[in-house]
């Protein structure tokens, strides 16, 4: 088949005021693992990048099929602006559509999503303007608080210092947080519990990928002493954390953490594949965080050492991904 794939490389990013902002764009290193993998497929393959031109050159070169792995530059719909160029021209593509990539960004909305669903997920409060803390103050959050961007990925926008103990922590956050990068801020209670990944592939019948846990690596766990583990951009860009795949868990804990994840996937309509991300409360129970319906493929992204721990290669992976996507077309 021909395959195109489409993709946003950092070296591309616009410059913005956070020193951060490329972290969810593909390396050209990643791009080229893809293209060999979709090859040893079988597959003849047309690189696509993110530009201006995108919709006229797909329209020119027609692929069977578009392996979509386009994170956008900016907004919250920016992830879903190549899957509706595709759905515009009529040319399949793998993973979620743009309602689902657009609602999955926006943490706010995917919340609010899963919750109806009967999900559970931290007690939180949408900040648009500073003025709105008065009113957070209101709402009876406990803290210690939690402030992240409502539509980035990637820990962008969160640090240590995004666990908040008291309101004078949180004005300064939120502050920050909408002056760096200019979107709605969520604040969430704190889970202090252990944190895990689900990867998720297929439509109806998933497959479940062996759980993975991030925890701190061994010399912040000593600097931590006992103090909260964030999985902050400093942590991911200095690569101080460190993984257990499969995670140790008893079969009742690891049916509950799956269960969060199905039905977050199902609830916010996911196709293909995705990761969700969890934490547990202190009792230990899981509780959604954010789906990533657009997972990074790189060689230290969380969701091809799920796939390893299963016993598949990284070409299996990408394989498997466009085998679900051709199938739910009927194409397979
Ligand atoms: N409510 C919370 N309680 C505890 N930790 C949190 C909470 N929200 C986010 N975190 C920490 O911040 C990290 C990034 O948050 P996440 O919502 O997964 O955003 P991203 O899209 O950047 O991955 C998580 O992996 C976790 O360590
Ligand atoms: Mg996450």
């Amino acid at each position: 088949m021909k395959v195109g794939l489409t993709y946003n490389l950092k070296q591309d990013c616009p410059q913005s005021e956070a020193e951060d902002a490329a972290a969810e764009c593909e390396e050209r290193e990643t791009v080229e693992s893809i293209v060999r993998a979709l090859q040893s497929g079988g597959h003849t393959v047309k690189e696509f990048p993110y530009g201006s031109g995108l919709l006229r050159q797909l329209e020119d070169e027609r692929p069977d099929i578009v392996f979509n792995v386009a994170e956008g530059w900016s907004g919250r719909n920016r992830e879903a602006l190549v899957p509706a160029i595709l759905e515009f021209l009529g040319i399949p593509y793998t993973g979620s559509d743009p309602l689902t990539l657009g609602l999955a960004l926006d943490k706010v909305a995917a919340k609010r999503v899963v919750l109806a669903g009967g999900v559970p997920t931290p007690r939180f409060f949408e900040v648009t303007r500073l003025e709105d803390l008065a009113a957070l103050e209101r709402a009876g959050l406990s803290y210690p608080l939690f402030a992240k961007p409502a539509w980035e990925g990637s820990s962008k926008g969160v640090r240590s210092r995004s666990l908040l103990e008291d309101p004078a922590a949180l004005k300064a956050q939120v502050e920050w947080l909408l002056r760096t990068y200019r979107q709605p801020v969520l604040v969430e209670e704190f889970l202090p519990g252990r944190e895990f990944s689900v990867g998720l592939l297929g439509n109806g019948e998933l497959t479940v990928f062996p759980i993975i846990e991030v925890l701190p690596g061994e010399e912040l766990a000593r600097e931590l002493g006992g103090r909260n583990f964030v999985y902050s951009y400093e942590v991911k860009s200095g690569n101080r954390e460190r993984f257990r795949c499969p995670a140790p868990l008893t079969e009742e804990e690891e049916r509950k953490v799956v269960a969060v994840a199905v039905q977050s996937y199902r609830l916010l309509g996911c196709r293909d594949l995705a990761r969700i991300d969890l934490r547990c409360d202190a009792a230990g129970e899981p509780h959604f965080l954010e789906a990533n319906p657009l997972p990074g493929l790189s060689k230290v992204s969380l969701f091809p050492l799920q796939v390893r721990a299963a016993g598949l290669s990284f070409e299996e992976l990408i394989n498997a991904i466009l085998a679900v996507a051709l199938e739910r077309y009927g194409l397979g």
